[in-house]
């Protein structure tokens, strides 16, 4: 199957850090809880920044670092749930703001998931060869919608923004394997119907809301397996795999899944810790770091696993070659 190269990676993130600490003077937890049973240490919170305003930002870095012309874009694609308005779409914000005149633009709604299912998207129109380079961008700015009267979810999420710069290329490797199974275990932004014929009162906002514990369950056991198809479909072994990138939801998550696939933690990359969950952004972020710190370099032919999951429910797996 025709891969697709990544052509360049980039990450923007608010500036304003929240830590554990603060968080334990709005609700009843502490730092300690927070790292012992999820990782996170701290996260980036917007202080104004729509999600466009963070695609834009990395859009902008991927037109600097690749040196392409934003008139050569075929196709804008931000995977979010958390959108500024229900249209525009994040991707024509984004489109309109770095001049993509020559690019069709859409919002793609998996929710943490939402980058997979992206690149998935994007192979699929690289493939016609009718388009030859897309941006495929994962953002959601969670603070927002985020319960922050919950202990139980507010201590998991921050804001962010990553994404790609894709173009297709007949050596490079790629399989792929998504799933949904349609489950309100994660529900968010839930919008009522209101309008004359049933009375105005429009209630509460719907906040994020999850059972954790049954999330937990899920994504250690899907990513698993959704891993094991992957190595099954293209006949490789888990050390053929340079590196494992997956959504950052839970630092015990991705070390169960590390334990049940056998294999070493270093195997994934993990930054759970400064970030938090940042749902469509956790993937590319790790990816955009990754180019970076110099753990990918373009051309080297490293084997690398994005897996994702999370509302919907949504999950699932590709394999790239870098
Ligand atoms: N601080 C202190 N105690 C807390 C707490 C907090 N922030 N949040 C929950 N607790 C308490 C609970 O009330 C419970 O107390 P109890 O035993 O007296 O009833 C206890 O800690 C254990 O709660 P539980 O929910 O079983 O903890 P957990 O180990 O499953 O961790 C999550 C909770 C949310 C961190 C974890 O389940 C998780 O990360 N789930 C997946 C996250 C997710 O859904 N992500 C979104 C989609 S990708």
């Amino acid at each position: 199957m025709t891969g697709v190269r990544i052509r360049a990676a980039a990450h923007y993130l608010p500036s304003t850090v929240l830590d554990n600490h603060q968080i334990s003077t709005w609700v009843d937890t502490t730092d300690e809880w927070i790292v012992k049973r999820t990782g996170v240490s701290e996260r980036r919170i917007s202080e104004g920044e729509n999600t466009s305003d963070l695609c834009i930002q990395v859009g902008k870095q991927l037109l600097e670092t690749s040196g392409i012309n934003p008139e050569d874009i075929d196709m804008v694609l931000v995977a979010t749930f958390t959108p500024d308005y229900g249209t525009p779409s994040v991707a024509c914000l984004v489109q309109a703001e770095l001049g993509a005149t020559n690019a069709f633009a859409f919002d793609l709604s998996a929710a943490c998931s939402g980058f997979v299912y992206g690149v998935s998207v994007a192979q699929k129109y690289l493939l016609t060869k009718q388009y030859k380079n897309i941006l495929v961008i994962g953002a959601d700015v969670l603070s927002k919608i985020t319960d922050w009267s919950d202990r139980g979810s507010c201590i998991l999420f921050g804001d962010g923004a990553g994404g790609v710069l894709l173009g297709a290329d007949e050596n490079a490797l790629f399989a792929e394997k998504l799933y949904s199974r349609g489950d309100k275990v994660i529900t968010g932004g839930f919008t009522k119907v209101v309008n004359p014929l049933t009375g105005m009162e429009r209630g509460e906002y719907d906040f994020l809301k999850l059972d954790g514990r049954e999330v937990f369950e899920f994504a250690v056991k899907e990513a698993t397996a959704n891993i094991n198809e992957i190595l099954e479909q293209t006949g490789m072994s888990i050390d053929d795999i340079d590196h494992i990138i997956p959504h950052q939801a839970n630092g015990r998550i991705i070390e169960a899944i590390a334990k049940k696939l056998k294999t070493s933690l270093e195997k994934f990359y993990v930054n759970i810790q400064k970030y938090g969950n940042t749902s469509a952004a956790s993937i590319p972020i790790a990816l955009s770091e990754m180019f970076k710190n110099g753990t990918l370099k373009q051309g080297t032919g490293k084997k690398v696993i994005l897996v994702g999951f999370g509302g919907g429910l949504t999950w699932g797996s590709v394999l790239l070659s870098i």
